[in-house]
């Protein structure tokens, strides 16, 4: 099949040869893009007397039947005409005849390609922050159901502070505030349009670049058009906020995952996210969490692809360029499904407080308690520290825990220890206490997760 560029062959690849370098196959997923941006592109020609009126009104309803035809998912695309970008020109030319090639004027694919990745970007990022949003009120409403939950917390994976388990869950709260405001940040960057640019060194005929970027509800040009054809930054931005994004959604898939075991057995998975297994009867496990823990891999292999792609490109656009968009594309899918997987998943969880209760009332996380009420009574918390490890350690012997201990027991190691250590030790008072700004105490928890609730729309 003839080639759009192809004047100057003297012959074609060979179809093996086109199939390799052919990007139809997975940047079809721009074919809305790509019109909307021809549309802004062709008014703007018009506007500016480059193309006259009549051609402008061809060329915008022969577009306007395309987007129909590929909304209704009826448009074929052929790997002989490479790209989304040729293969609607091709198919417009089809459409409403040789005033269809008047449409590439003044453009590039250059910059149109890259115009396409903006506007992708522009449109899904902000339900990113949706989706993330919606995940936070779910943590929010779980947390405020476990404000006064007393939970172990750890460090190491050993228990160390009784904790509001609602202080926990908060932490993803936290976790993804920052990182919608990363994507919100990024935005500033997509909004920056390359088109105009042409295929590097701007264009002879008379555009207006800001016009292209008023009817594409862009707030900036780029001031250079070398720059505009050659960078990939915006994308690499999304890839690496998407990374981190799925680090935090990872570490807490690794926590549910821990939390729904027989050994912990804190929370309960709903069935509707869980799976069973084909040959164990009795197994319930947690897929989705662990998929999402999975998926976490390719985010980052999707990253490291693109700065690895970028790495060695000479200025300005090279074809290793359009290795830029399956990466793209599967991270974005990746995570808006693991953000409305996720959000089901521990919408549906039940937490399950008495075991919570009884795991922190058989454990030594009280022990900071101990030393700090001996600290507080004069002793130098070092001193306090080796009598509460001495305290531990024969409550270890005996197989006891600190409030079996008799107060007889204790005074052998420090006269300073009262009746009122019993109270001290109670893991509920620990938690209580423990009301320093953003600390676990209960007052506090209830405190941060108001202030949450005023970062949400
Ligand atoms: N399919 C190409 C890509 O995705 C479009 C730009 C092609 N430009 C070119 N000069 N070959 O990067």
């Amino acid at each position: 099949m003839a080639k759009l560029w192809g004047g100057r062959f003297q012959k074609s690849a060979e179809s093996w040869v086109d199939e390799f370098g052919a990007s139809i196959g997975f940047d079809q997923q721009l074919v809305l893009e790509d019109i909307e941006g021809s549309v802004a592109h062709v008014t703007m020609l018009g506007a500016q007397n480059i193309l006259p009126a009549e051609d402008v009104t061809k060329i915008l309803a022969g577009l306007a039947q395309l987007k129909v035809k590929a909304e209704a998912g009826e448009l074929e695309f052929l790997v002989a005409n490479e790209d989304i970008h040729l293969n609607l020109e091709k198919m417009l030319i089809d459409l409403i005849g040789p005033v269809g090639g008047k449409l590439h004027t003044g453009r590039s694919r250059n910059d149109q390609v890259a115009t396409d990745m903006h506007l992708f970007l522009k449109k899904r990022v902000p339900e990113v922050v949706g989706l993330i949003e919606n995940f936070q009120k779910t943590i929010i409403a779980q947390a405020e159901d476990n404000i006064e939950t007393i939970a172990p917390g750890y460090t190491h994976l050993q228990r160390a502070q009784p904790i509001s388990f609602a202080h926990h869950l908060m932490v993803y709260f936290w976790q993804l505030e920052r990182d919608k405001e990363r994507f919100i940040e990024s935005m500033k960057r997509i909004d920056i349009l390359p088109l105009g640019a042409g295929a590097m060194a701007g264009t002879t005929f008379p555009i207006d670049r800001l016009k292209s970027a008023e009817l594409l509800g862009f707030s900036q040009v780029y001031a250079n058009s070398m720059d505009a054809v050659s960078d990939r930054d915006f994308i690499v931005e999304f890839l690496s906020n998407s990374a981190l994004l799925m680090t935090h959604l990872s570490r807490f898939a690794e926590e549910i995952i821990i939390w729904s075991t027989d050994e912990f057995k804190f929370i309960e998975l709903d069935d509707a996210f869980s799976t069973g297994s084909s040959i164990m009867p009795q197994k319930k496990n947690p897929d989705m969490a662990e998929l999402i823990r999975g998926k976490a891999g390719r985010a980052f292999g999707n990253l490291v692809g693109l700065l690895t792609v970028l790495k060695g490109t000479p200025l300005t656009y090279n074809k290793d360029m359009q290795e830029d968009k399956e990466g793209m594309f599967d991270t974005m899918e990746t995570v808006l499904g693991s953000l409305k997987i996720f959000e089901g998943m521990v919408r549906t969880m039940v937490v399950n407080k008495p075991r919570l209760h009884s795991a922190v009332h058989s454990d030594f996380s009280n022990a900071t308690e101990l030393a700090d009420y001996l600290a507080t009574k004069g002793m130098p918390f070092r001193e306090a520290h080796e009598v509460t490890g001495k305290l531990v350690f024969t409550c270890i012997q005996q197989g006891i825990y600190l409030l079996d201990l008799p107060l007889t027991e204790m005074q052998k190691e420090s006269a300073l220890i009262e009746e009122d250590i019993y109270e001290v030790l109670a893991p509920e008072a620990a938690v209580r206490r423990r009301n320093s700004l953003g600390g676990t105490g209960f007052e506090q928890v209830a405190n941060q997760i108001e202030i949450a609730k005023t970062h949400l729309k």
